[in-house]
């Protein structure tokens, strides 16, 4: 069941977007937002001519409401500034559906991107690899994704708007870009399928070999439902997952939330670099 009606969504992104213009400068207009995944808060402190807003500022954030505790690992601020001469916002943490089972969670956020004139959504998370090719340490654009969650943010969306035509939702254009400025940078680079898994357990090993055997890389918690949101609302998007473990069963090493916090710094010096230049080149 939705948390809040559509016009009480859209509510929430009106009052978020005031207390931003207040806090910026009324005329403030980014050309992308970036959501940082677990660990991967180290991107912030690229930004030049920072604004740095707490979500408890902002109405519909991350972490607002009864049941939205943040997750440890995750930032809790909306930073705009400039990233070389682009003016971007960076969410330094997300909500997920396994915080409350509200699949919608990160649309007043989402939607108060695109009022700032957003054109471009650079989504970032952990995951775990369901191939020997992609090891912790690795970076993978995902190419498409499958929803085993079951569950989409769209529930609940009254107009056709909720529609949405998913084909090339992962930016083909953008992968392309992606690519060849990881290229130029040296860094290693893969593509696949991601798999949203509601969590928040790990997954069992029988269900990793199911994931396998539906076609997926990578399994993790998170991103997909932001996905669907963007496409509805135009916006472009890139999603790249930091591999922290392999899944459940393929490897001798123990899966935990402080592992993968531990082994996202390896990816997040990747992401340092590669998406100033991405944003550059956008
Ligand atoms: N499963 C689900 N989500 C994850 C994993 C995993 O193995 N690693 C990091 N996020």
């Amino acid at each position: 069941m939705p948390r809040q009606s559509r016009r009480e969504a859209e509510a929430m992104s009106t009052a978020a977007l005031n207390v931003i213009r207040a806090r910026t400068g009324s005329d403030v207009e980014i050309s992308a937002a970036i959501v940082l995944g677990s660990g991967l808060g180290a991107l912030g402190a690229l930004l030049a001519d920072k604004t740095v807003i707490p979500y408890d500022d902002l109405e519909g954030f991350p972490g607002r409401g009864a049941a939205g505790e943040g997750v440890s690992g995750h930032g809790s601020d909306l930073l705009i500034g400039r990233l070389g001469t682009r003016s971007i916002a960076i969410l330094t943490g997300r909500e997920h559906y396994y915080q409350h089972g509200h699949a919608a969670a990160m649309r007043p956020a989402l939607e108060t991107m695109a009022e700032l004139g957003a054109k471009t959504l650079l989504l970032t998370n952990s995951a775990g690899s369901l191939v020997a090719d992609l090891p912790p340490g690795e970076l993978m654009m995902i190419a498409d994704h499958i929803n085993y969650a079951g569950m989409n943010p769209l529930i609940g969306e009254p107009t056709d708007r909720r529609f949405v035509n998913m084909v090339d939702c992962y930016d083909p254009g953008l992968r392309a870009l992606a690519k060849s400025v990881a290229g130029r940078l040296g860094i290693v680079i893969s593509e696949g399928i991601y798999l949203w898994y509601s969590g928040p357990s790990f997954e069992t090993v029988a269900e990793i070999q199911m994931a396998i055997r539906l076609g997926a890389d990578a399994v993790g918690m998170s991103t997909a439902p932001e996905v669907i949101i963007a496409r509805m609302l135009g916006l472009r998007v890139w999603a790249c997952s930091s591999i922290t473990n392999m899944g459940a069963g393929l490897s001798d090493e123990t899966i935990s939330h402080e592992h993968t916090k531990m082994m996202a710094a390896l990816g997040a010096d990747k992401f340092k670099r590669l998406i100033p230049a991405l944003v550059e080149a956008l």
